[in-house]
């Protein structure tokens, strides 16, 4: 029996990290992250989200995060689920097409096409998407931004767009859950609605 692949998505500053970890300890699901999960993963991560080192073009970008998830999606995300595991992950193949598909502009065909490649098509059974009011993201962000958080307003804005219109677009695979209260308050809502669904 394979295990299932939940994906967490959101904007910047949604705490999805946090639920996703929680979400993951609650299932007895092996937790993971992207663009990272692996040694190389990791290391490509930094080399993209530093806000001091060359910045990327908008398509090598796409290319890397695409990279960084080969790696994690064959060395760790399909050998979990095929032993059996179950797999949380936080942000996967969604988050390239809102953040390098709308918020870049590459258009969410050209992503999904290397995407497709760079997972072997493999796809989650179930994306939670959290979501928050605009301010709440602001104050969770903070001031140590990485290069992709600083890339501005209109740029967030086409992020939380585009993951609200993937969710509406395919209700079967996504779960969206209201993010805005405390830790403890969205876990439940998280949990309850995952259960619900799986
Ligand atoms: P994030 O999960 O927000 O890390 P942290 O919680 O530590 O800040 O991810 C880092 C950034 O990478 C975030 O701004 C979104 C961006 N990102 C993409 O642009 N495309 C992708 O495919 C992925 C996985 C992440």
């Amino acid at each position: 029996m394979t295990g299932r692949f939940i994906a967490v998505e959101g904007a910047d500053g949604t705490g999805k990290s946090t639920q996703a970890r929680l979400l993951a300890e609650r299932m007895g699901a092996l937790f993971t992250r992207e663009p990272g999960g692996t040694p190389l993963g990791e290391r490509i991560r930094d080399l993209v989200l530093d806000p001091s080192g060359e910045p990327p073009v908008d398509r090598a970008e796409a290319l890397l995060m695409a990279a960084a998830r080969a790696q994690h999606v064959a060395e760790v995300v399909e050998p979990a689920l095929s032993a059996g595991r179950d797999v949380v992950s936080d942000r996967y193949v969604a988050s390239s097409v809102a953040y390098q598909g709308h918020g870049r502009g590459l258009g969410a065909e050209a992503v999904m096409a290397v995407n497709r490649f760079a997972t072997n098509g493999l796809q989650p059974d179930l994306v939670v998407l959290i979501t928050v009011d605009a301010r709440v993201a602001v104050r969770r962000l903070g001031e140590d931004l990485d290069r992709i958080e600083r890339a501005g307003d209109a740029f967030q804005i086409a992020v939380v767009a585009a993951y609200s219109e993937m969710a509406a677009q395919d209700p079967d695979r996504w779960l969206v859950v209201d993010g805005n209260g405390t830790v403890a308050e969205v876990a439940a809502r998280v949990a309850a609605a995952v259960e619900g669904r799986l």
